[in-house]
């Protein structure tokens, strides 16, 4: 069970609302994708200093390949262009970078580009950034599963736990989601059992470090009890009866 901390450890992020804040500015929703990377920068930045250790962005999913077929096209881009421009900044940071997701679908150019940052920034432990990129929750789970039974490993919380993609974190103390949108469309659906969740109505080009510190403070006031009650996790014993 997790131990209670006022500080999330490992925070996750549905970076949603990039094609509005384009939209509102008369501007294509790729402007929007655009700005929404250097949110991404500025709040990983921010991070260590508030001793978070881990964080899960969604940044691609499974569903979002039924968009429009320039908008998929422009995101692989700037997922390219990124990494390519990114990773000696990470590096420096010592962050370190994983790529969370079907690799079926990227072109060969994207692929490399994930393995080569992947590879380059191993040996970093500031700050470990998950990127979840044509990644579903289901995705997750199915193909952890079939893993399992191929190997005829008996399916158990422990066994697929241990066979998802985020095996080797935490799961995530708290999600936040920006874009005033009330739901998890398909992210981290296992992980996400006892996480805490906080919406924001920001869209994410407009999220920044304020933003991140209210949702910390919000965090803070929480009580996880993980099925338990108050008086247990107080220690009241007088009013266990
Ligand atoms: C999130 O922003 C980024 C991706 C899904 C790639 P959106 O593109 O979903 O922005 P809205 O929700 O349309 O404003
Ligand atoms: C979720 O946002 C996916 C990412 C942020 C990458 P969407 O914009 O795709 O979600 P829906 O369609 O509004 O549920
Ligand atoms: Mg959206």
């Amino acid at each position: 069970m997790a131990e209670q901390h006022s500080v999330p450890r490992h925070i996750a992020i549905v970076m949603d609302g990039n094609g509005r804040w384009a939209s509102k500015r008369f501007l294509p929703r790729i402007a929007g994708h655009n700005k929404g990377v250097e949110t991404l920068k500025r709040i990983v930045s921010a991070c260590p200093s508030r001793k978070i250790d881990t964080v899960t962005v969604f940044a691609f999913s499974s569903e979002n390949w039924n968009r429009p077929v320039e908008e998929v096209s422009g995101l692989m881009d700037i997922l390219a262009m990124a990494l390519s421009r990114e990773v000696p900044k990470l590096q420096r940071d010592g962050v370190r970078l994983r790529f969370i997701g079907s690799r079926e679908g990227l072109s060969a150019r994207v692929k490399k580009g994930l393995e080569d940052a992947e590879a380059a920034t191993a040996s970093n432990s500031v700050l470990s950034l998950n990127v979840c990129f044509n990644y579903g929750g289901r995705w997750d789970i199915a193909t952890a599963a079939a893993r399992l039974a191929a190997s005829g490993t008996p399916i158990t919380e422990e066994s697929l736990s241990q066979a998802l993609s985020l095996a080797f974190c935490s799961d995530p103390d708290l999600v936040i989601r920006t874009g005033h949108e009330m739901r998890l469309s398909n992210f981290l659906l296992w992980q996400t059992a006892y996480s805490e969740l906080y919406f924001s109505e920001l869209l994410w080009p407009d999220f920044d470090e304020a933003a991140l510190d209210a949702a910390l403070l919000d965090y803070a006031s929480r009580e996880r009890r993980f099925g338990k009650t108050s008086d247990q996790l107080s220690g009241n014993s007088a009013a266990k009866a």
